[in-house]
């Protein structure tokens, strides 16, 4: 690396992965950043998603290599865990070189062994870097506003204590598991999202239930309104209904569901707990994709059930906007900005 910096005091913070999640988050910190007058800098594999926020002041990276020779905090949102271990892979490669330390903050929803495994892969090189995880719970809508719950796991309590000053700005509330060991705060992502997705299926099947006996889904809305009024509930049951997802903010596609669920079937089987739930939803999330319809949003879950009980799809389920759509969305709105 020919071109090493001896960072300051003042924090320089990288972020990777520009998609649903780590665009709006980015976002918000990079607003906190420029009443500082600092900058973000950013970089994504796609480069066009990287200019939107570049017109907000965020600094795009040449590559992985400068962002890591440049920063001295990296936030990471990416898919899965796949695309996690690629770039974790080149970020350590990156991170041995450098002669600064580094926080390394991985937001996405991946499997405990594998945050284990970056974990200890960091903390063993010589610069004394740090690895938090701190998955996140809260639709894109929500990371726009700010308002996600941030889950922590790693580091020590001066490093999380000061961290908080930036996640602040892109949450409602922290939940500090107060653990170096980062798995716990995969495991707790992945029991968060089991009450997500089990509350998806229990109102799949009550709605289908509903509808067979004649009654009014619209009366059965303002029942959970008035019954059990959390968000989570309230805005799937309403999509289910509605048989559609807006534009944009489309949500969680069934192929990231999937992963969630499969996640978290796997991490039950290995600690020896039952989760049927999560098998059904499982079954039903699969037997969409296998349709070829994975870019669904996830309460499509719903049609398997509407299926075997013979009624029609609800097919106003929306796509979520694939790739390349989202590419050329994003491709216009900055040409139009
Ligand atoms: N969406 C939600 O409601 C939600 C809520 C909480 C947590 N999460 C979790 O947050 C994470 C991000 O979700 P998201 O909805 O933002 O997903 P997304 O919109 O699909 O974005 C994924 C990001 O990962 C990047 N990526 C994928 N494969 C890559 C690879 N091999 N190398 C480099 N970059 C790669 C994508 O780059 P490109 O732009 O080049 O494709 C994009 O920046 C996931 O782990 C998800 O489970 C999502």
């Amino acid at each position: 690396m020919n071109h090493l910096l001896h960072l300051k005091h003042q924090d320089r913070i990288g972020w990777i992965g520009l998609g649903e999640m780590g665009y709006n988050m980015a976002n918000n910190l990079q607003r906190y950043l420029a009443s500082l007058h600092l900058k973000l800098t950013v970089w994504n594999r796609t480069p066009a998603k990287s200019q939107k926020i570049h017109r907000h002041g965020a600094h795009v990276a040449k590559n992985l290599e400068e962002l890591v020779a440049t920063s001295n905090i990296i936030f990471t949102s990416l898919s899965n865990d796949a695309a996690v271990e690629e770039i974790y892979a080149q970020l350590i490669g990156y991170a041995e070189q450098v002669e600064h330390s580094i926080i390394f903050v991985e937001t996405s929803t991946i499997y405990p062994t594998l945050a284990t495994q970056l974990s200890q892969k960091i903390l063993s090189l010589p610069q004394k870097h740090s690895y938090l995880q701190c998955p996140v719970f809260g639709r894109p809508p929500v990371a726009k506003a700010a308002k996600l719950i941030w889950v922590t796991s790693g580091g020590d309590e001066k490093i999380i204590k000061k961290m908080c000053l930036y996640f602040t700005t892109m949450s409602k509330s922290i939940i500090h598991l107060k653990t170096p060991d980062v798995a716990k705060a995969c495991s707790f992502k992945l029991v968060g999202n089991f009450f997500v997705v089990g509350s998806m299926e229990v109102l799949a099947e009550g709605l289908t239930l509903a509808e067979k006996s004649g009654v009014h889904q619209e009366d059965v809305l303002k029942f959970i309104e008035a019954f059990f009024p959390a968000p989570a509930w309230l805005e799937y049951s309403r999509k289910m209904v509605d048989g559609h997802v807006s534009g944009k903010d489309s949500g969680f596609s069934v192929d990231l569901g999937l992963k969630d669920v499969g996640h978290m079937r796997q991490l039950a089987k290995e600690k020896d707990a039952s989760l049927p739930t999560a098998d059904l939803a499982y079954s039903h999330l699969k037997s969409v994709q296998d349709k070829g319809l994975g870019a669904q949003d996830w309460t499509s879950l719903i049609n398997p059930l509407r299926t075997a009980s013979k009624l029609p799809s609800m097919t106003g389920v929306a796509p979520v906007i694939e790739h390349e759509e989202r590419h050329a969305a994003v491709a216009t709105a900055v040409r139009e900005e």
